[in-house]
Parts: C-alpha cells; structure tokens; sequence
C-alpha cells in the first residue's frame, strides 16, 4: 500500500514537471513570437527597406519589391551613366549626394556605396552574423565591430540609440526573413581631383 501511494506520488510529481515543462516551452515560443513582431516594426519604422530593398515600379512611382525584401543593391542592376565632373562637392550649387532608381546605390564625397544584403543569406548576407557582432556594428559604425568604418547614407548612429533589446529584435527580425543569394558589390573610393 505504501509502495503503491509513493509510486503514484512520484508519477503525479513526474506530471506536474512535464506540465510545467509545457508551460516554460510555450512561454518561450511567445516571447520568441513578440521579439520577431518588435524587430519587424522597427524595422518597418526604422525604413531599413528605403535603401535595402530594391523597387518596383508603381503608378505611384518606386515601391519596395517585396519578393526582394532587404536583400540589398542588386547585384545585376545596370550602372546610371557617369556623372559629369564637379555635379557632386561642398559648394553651394554643387549636389550633396545622388541615388539610382531602388535608392540603393549611393554616390557623394565617400565615392559610392551599395546599400548591403540583410537577409540571412550565409554567403552574401548576414547568415553568418550573431546579434553581438550585429550590435557592436551599429554602435561602433565599423563593420563587425573592427572592420573598416561605415560609410553614407547608413544612419547606424541613429540605430545605435535603440536598446540592446530592440537591436536584438531588430537582428531576429532579420534572421527570420527569406535568405536571397544577392552578392552586394564593394564600395567604390572617390575619383581623385
Ligand atoms: C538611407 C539609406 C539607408 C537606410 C535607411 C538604412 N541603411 Fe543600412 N546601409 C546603407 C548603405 C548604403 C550601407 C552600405 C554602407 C557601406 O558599404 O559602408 C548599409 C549597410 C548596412 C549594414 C551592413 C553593415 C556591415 O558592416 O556590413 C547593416 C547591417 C545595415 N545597413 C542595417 C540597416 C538597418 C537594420 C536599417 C534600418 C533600421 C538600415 N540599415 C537603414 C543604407 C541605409
């Protein structure tokens, strides 16, 4: 009879652990369902898209492709045509910056940028990346954290205000959207006087 009351102890106690295994499983899956809703608004507010995802055209003009979401400068899109000598410098009447058509490719006293591939994309996004490495660069505006410094227009002094939590968001987000093999070309240094 002991033997028996102990035994159906234990087998109540075992239950009760798997129940509140359950309970913690579910917790996490929420918490891990609210971080993914966060990243995503910010990441909408934060207008990450306005230079990362190419466009299609609208009637109402360019519009973020969303086949192509955040998978940065396109790889294949044909170059604008040169810029005629002094278009672009610090007088008045000289232009600040210029941008093609996805708003992508960038062109100002820092050469040319291409604004970078952020889906998960091991070979040519951020597959490899870990939050860490994600925070530090938009705290530190180097890539990684160590690299070479980041260069116009990426406001990562602005992203560098969120918290660690919503930077955390910010990168799961990131993570979670479709990968696209999309190898972003280096940035190019000014032309000489
Ligand atoms: C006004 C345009 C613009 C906006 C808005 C913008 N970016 Fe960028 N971003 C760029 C450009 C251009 C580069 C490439 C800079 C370079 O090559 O140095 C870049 C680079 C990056 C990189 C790569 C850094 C590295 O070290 O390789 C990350 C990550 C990034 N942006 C994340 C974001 C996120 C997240 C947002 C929104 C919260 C955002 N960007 C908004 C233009 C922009």
């Amino acid at each position: 009879m002991r033997t028996r009351l102990v035994v159906s102890g234990v087998a109540a106690l075992a239950a009760a652990a798997v129940a509140a295994a359950q309970a913690t499983a579910a917790e996490t899956a929420d918490v891990a369902k609210e971080q993914l809703k966060r990243g995503e608004y910010l990441v909408n507010y934060g207008g990450c898209g306005d230079c990362h995802t190419p466009k299609v055209m609208t009637p109402n003009g360019p519009a973020p492709d969303p086949s192509r979401l955040l998978s940065g400068h396109a790889a294949n899109t044909p170059r604008p045509s040169a810029l005629p000598p002094a278009l672009i410098g610090p007088n008045p009447g000289q232009w600040g910056a210029i941008t093609n058509n996805d708003l992508t490719e960038w062109v100002g006293p820092w050469g040319t940028s291409y604004a970078s591939n952020l889906t998960p994309d091991v070979a040519t996004g951020m597959g490899n990346w870990t939050s860490d490495q994600f925070i530090t660069t938009m705290r530190t505006g180097k890539h990684l954290g160590v690299g070479r410094l980041l260069l116009p227009p990426m406001p990562w002094f602005d992203i560098a205000k969120l918290t660690d939590h919503d930077l955390r968001a910010v990168f799961a987000y990131l993570k979670s959207i479709k990968p696209i093999q999309n190898p972003v070309p280096q940035p190019v240094p000014p032309k000489g006087p």
